[in-house]
């Protein structure tokens, strides 16, 4: 398994496949929200948690889509003007969970079985199991509005778009990458460092100087997101 190496798992594939089972019992196999599975979404927004976002007025710009993707510990109050005020999807990790409206749909990138298994437990009996850093035991979102990607698209995004660079890509790089595979048109939001080249969030001050883009190829993401906007491939708000 690809990210046996990444998060040092020491289950094996048939334990994860059991999980897996689990988690389709669970969660329906098939979303039942809106139309089939199969089609497109017109127009997307991705929204990273740059800083670049602050005082960028993109607010309505980010509105005007049909999905609007945030992520991880993405903040709406108190930012609207810039950051807009609907959410279609919210990836998270468990570590970045957070609870979500009922129709939001709630987007896991698993990176260990674990992710999954607490993905299950957040829905049911809470998840209790050991975690650094801590963890919500419990969720609170729409259960037929689960999303999970497979391991698998992470690996892709990781060597075919990145050329394996650095530990694994960014949860925005990710997203990025998956927009451009079910939308089609993709404005991208709130991605870029700092002038001192750290990854900070428009939501707070940055406390690690010395961030930078943590384990993942910042540099050559922001690179191939400069190359898709001049292919005109995606539409990029650079933010101030
Ligand atoms: O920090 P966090 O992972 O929550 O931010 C979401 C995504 O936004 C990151 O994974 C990264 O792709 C992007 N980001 C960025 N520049 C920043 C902060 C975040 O490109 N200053």
């Amino acid at each position: 398994m690809w990210w046996k190496h990444l998060q040092d798992e020491q289950r094996d594939f048939h334990y994860y496949k059991m999980v897996v089972e689990k988690l389709f019992q669970i969660f329906p196999p098939i979303p039942t929200f809106g139309k089939s599975s199969s089609d497109r979404i017109k127009t997307c927004a991705v929204v990273g948690n740059s800083v670049n976002l602050k005082g960028s007025g993109y607010g309505h710009l980010i509105d005007l889509n049909d999905a609007i993707i945030r992520m991880n510990f993405a903040q709406i109050r108190g930012y609207e003007a810039d950051v807009g005020t609907k959410t279609t999807h919210h990836v998270m990790y468990p570590e970045s969970a957070s609870d979500l409206d009922d129709t939001t749909k709630l987007v896991l990138f698993p990176f260990k079985i674990q992710d999954i298994e607490w993905l299950i437990k957040a829905f049911t009996t809470g998840f209790y199991g050991r975690s650094n850093p801590p963890i919500k035991s419990k969720i609170r979102a729409n259960k037929d509005l689960v999303m999970v990607i497979s391991p698998a698209f992470m690996r892709y995004v990781h060597e075919i778009w990145l050329q394996r660079k650095r530990a694994y890509p960014s949860t925005g790089f990710m997203v990025l990458v998956l927009a451009l595979h079910v939308c089609d048109q993709v404005s991208v939001f709130g991605f870029g460092a700092d002038s001192d080249g750290n990854w900070s969030h428009y939501f707070e001050t940055l406390r690690n100087k010395r961030l930078k883009t943590g384990v993942h190829p910042g540099e050559d993401e922001y690179a191939m997101i400069q190359l898709l906007a001049n292919k005109k491939t995606i539409k990029f708000y650079k933010g101030l």
